[in-house]
């Protein structure tokens, strides 16, 4: 599928066929092709949870306004990001750079995030954002449905998956046969949003 019908036929899922199992082929093709989308300074701060067991999938549904998708996706997948991943060995992040480019970015990184934990979390969202889109798109190529997730409790979402110190949740995306189509697609016209210049 072109990227052009890829992002024109993506809609937010409302339920999916509960019955459909994703091949762990798919799943793996799903995930390692995610992971190209970009991150800051490459750090790559991901961390996916693979909700499988189906139990755990149950109550993460009861904190998450009953929501069907949660529990009826083949793939639910809680987006976090360790937002300490900046300072764990940040030389494998440019290993493939020019030693130049290297010896440049390494202390530009430190200097970037150290102190600054807004900073850290507001570029964590950000990639999360872009994987999120990434994963989506894919699955639609794929020849699946998904829908991105933030309707649920953060709180007890991370108890559930027992999110560590320092990681944050950014969303959940569910991916699956998706089974009604979403109501009619609705879009701000562009003269609402688009700024010539400046404000
Ligand atoms: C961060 C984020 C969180 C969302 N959370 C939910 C959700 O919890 N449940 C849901 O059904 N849709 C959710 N959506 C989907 C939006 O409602 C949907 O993208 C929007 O209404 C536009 O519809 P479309 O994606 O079908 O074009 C979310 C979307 C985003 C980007």
């Amino acid at each position: 599928m072109d990227v052009m019908s890829a992002v024109q036929n993506r809609r937010a899922a409302k339920s999916f066929d509960p019955q459909h199992q994703m091949s762990a082929e798919t799943r793996r093709v799903l995930l390692e092709n995610a992971a190209l989308a970009p991150s800051a300074y490459n750090i790559q701060h991901w961390r996916v949870v693979d909700v499988q067991d189906i139990e755990l999938r149950k109550s993460i549904r009861e904190v998450a306004w009953g929501q069907a998708q949660v529990t009826d996706a083949s793939l639910l997948l809680v987006l976090c990001a360790d937002l300490e991943a900046w300072q764990e060995r940040p030389q494998r992040y440019w290993a493939t750079a020019p030693q130049p480019v290297q010896d440049f970015l390494l202390p530009k990184l430190d200097e970037y995030y150290r102190g600054k934990p807004e900073v850290a979390r507001d570029e964590a969202m950000r990639s999360l954002g872009i994987l999120g889109m990434t994963l989506m798109l894919l699955a639609q190529d794929l020849g699946y449905d998904s829908c991105p997730m933030d309707g649920f409790d953060y709180a007890a979402v991370a108890r559930l998956i027992r999110l560590p110190a320092h990681y944050a949740i950014g969303y959940m995306v569910a991916i699956g046969k998706g089974q009604d189509n979403a109501w009619e697609r609705n879009r701000l016209p562009l003269q609402d949003w688009l700024i010539k210049n400046h404000f």
